[in-house]
């Protein structure tokens, strides 16, 4: 089973009298009796496997635990099934289960011959209980040793991000397509609801559908303007397959054709984006495409006369060029190494996702305002360099305008 050999591996790299415990997240209201839709804890999905609120996973070389909730034939009228304690075993292959209400009395007995215990402290209710009974015992965290896993995808996992790539390509075509003036930004962003839906996947996380100037908003998720001809839409919607996540940006013009403008300012993003992926190899150091991207981007704006020669690049670039990408859409995984910034490796996720975002100033000329552009793909890092998840969505200038047409 994939998740017990990854807590064997785990595991291994803990040492003997290694003790590994994992929530997962509580349910969420959202009002009244209304919960959120709910989403595992990555952490605990990816060593269990489990996908139900309210759970504790304790294992060791030598024994697996879960606590789980309990059957309830009320409840399961109203919320759906449980698989309770009973089923656990079997269909967990846990060595034994406990209703979750047991946690403050069994866990103690768990952890008593434990050397070291290993446990992420989340803002999560069941962190309470699970602190107390660890108030006298050597903990460690786990999130260092399990990232650092997580952050090196297997094939099955890279299967899935493909699967959400694949889709999330094909969506945002369809908006490509579909998205003209006058409509509001909310009904290119429901071409994202349905087509994620029909493929059984959900939102990775808030989509961005900015219309002119709200582009230049780097988290605008209103998404609830009119599509002025004339102006760039920037979609930023990627889904999630069973966990893994995709993350997707796009920048083209609502009616169909880049102005000279708009050209100019999304010609130096793309040169900039080329670049910076072309740089990501296994060996290579990670700040390379950012230091690509930035580089590229400064000459660009210099050259068009928007950036003084010593002008600080910030105004119009202020992020960074890519983070991890997995189970989470900023994905667990160090950064840096000691301190020094670390190197890509074979199964590695980065997004890479430059852009230039010009705001109204009166030092810079009328026709560059309120153009907002980023593109972002994602990029598996590989034996031989590197493989563009999302490689299949237009982002030449012909390209968009030849799809719109
Ligand atoms: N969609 C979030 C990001 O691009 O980082
Ligand atoms: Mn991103
Ligand atoms: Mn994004």
């Amino acid at each position: 089973m994939k998740n017990q050999h990854r807590q064997q591996k785990l595991l291994n790299q803990l040492g003997a009298g290694a003790l590994v415990i994992v929530a997962t997240n509580l349910e969420q209201l959202r009002n009244g009796d209304v919960h959120y839709p709910f989403r595992p804890h990555s952490d605990f999905w990816y060593l269990t496997g489990f996908t139900e609120p309210e759970a504790v996973a304790v294992f060791s070389q030598e024994d697996y635990t879960i606590f789980l909730r309990e059957k309830d034939q009320k409840r399961e009228i109203w919320d759906g099934e449980r698989l309770g304690v009973d089923a656990a075993p079997e269909i967990l292959k846990v060595n034994q289960a406990y209703p979750i209400g047991a946690l403050k009395t069994q866990l103690p007995q768990l952890i008593k011959n434990a050397t070291t215990v290993y446990y992420d402290f989340k803002p999560c209710a069941l962190d309470d209980t699970i602190m107390e009974c660890l108030a006298t015992t050597k903990t460690q965290s786990l999130g260092k040793y399990l990232h650092e896993m997580r952050l090196i995808k297997d094939d099955d996992e890279i299967a899935l991000m493909q699967k959400s790539a694949d889709i999330s390509v094909e969506t945002h075509q369809m908006a490509m397509q579909q998205a003209k003036p006058d409509l509001f930004e909310y009904e290119v962003g429901s071409i994202f609801d349905g087509n994620f839906r029909r493929y059984n996947a959900e939102h990775a996380y808030t989509p961005i559908v900015a219309g002119g100037k709200n582009g230049c908003v780097l988290h605008y998720i209103k998404n609830n303007q009119v599509l002025n001809d004339g102006d760039l839409l920037l979609i930023d919607a990627g889904c999630e397959v069973q966990g893994y996540a995709a993350d997707i940006t796009r920048t083209f013009p609502i009616n169909g054709t880049f102005s000279n403008a708009q050209r100019q300012i999304y010609q130096i993003v793309l040169d900039a984006q080329l670049a910076a992926i072309a740089a990501i190899k296994p060996n290579e150091v990670i700040t390379t495409p950012h230091k690509i991207a930035s580089q590229i981007i400064q000459q660009g704006l210099i050259n068009l006369g928007i950036l003084a020669k010593n002008g600080d690049l910030k105004q119009f670039y202020m992020h960074g060029t890519g983070h991890w990408l997995g189970m989470d859409v900023h994905d667990v995984g160090r950064y840096q190494q000691g301190n020094q910034d670390r190197k890509y490796e074979v199964g590695m996720v980065t997004t890479v996702e430059p852009g230039i975002y010009i705001r109204k100033s009166d030092k810079i000329n009328p026709k560059y305002w309120d153009i907002g552009i980023r593109i972002e793909d994602d990029v598996l890092i590989t034996k031989g360099g590197n493989r563009v998840l999302t490689q299949g969505l237009a982002k030449e200038i012909d390209e968009i305008e030849g799809l719109m047409r």
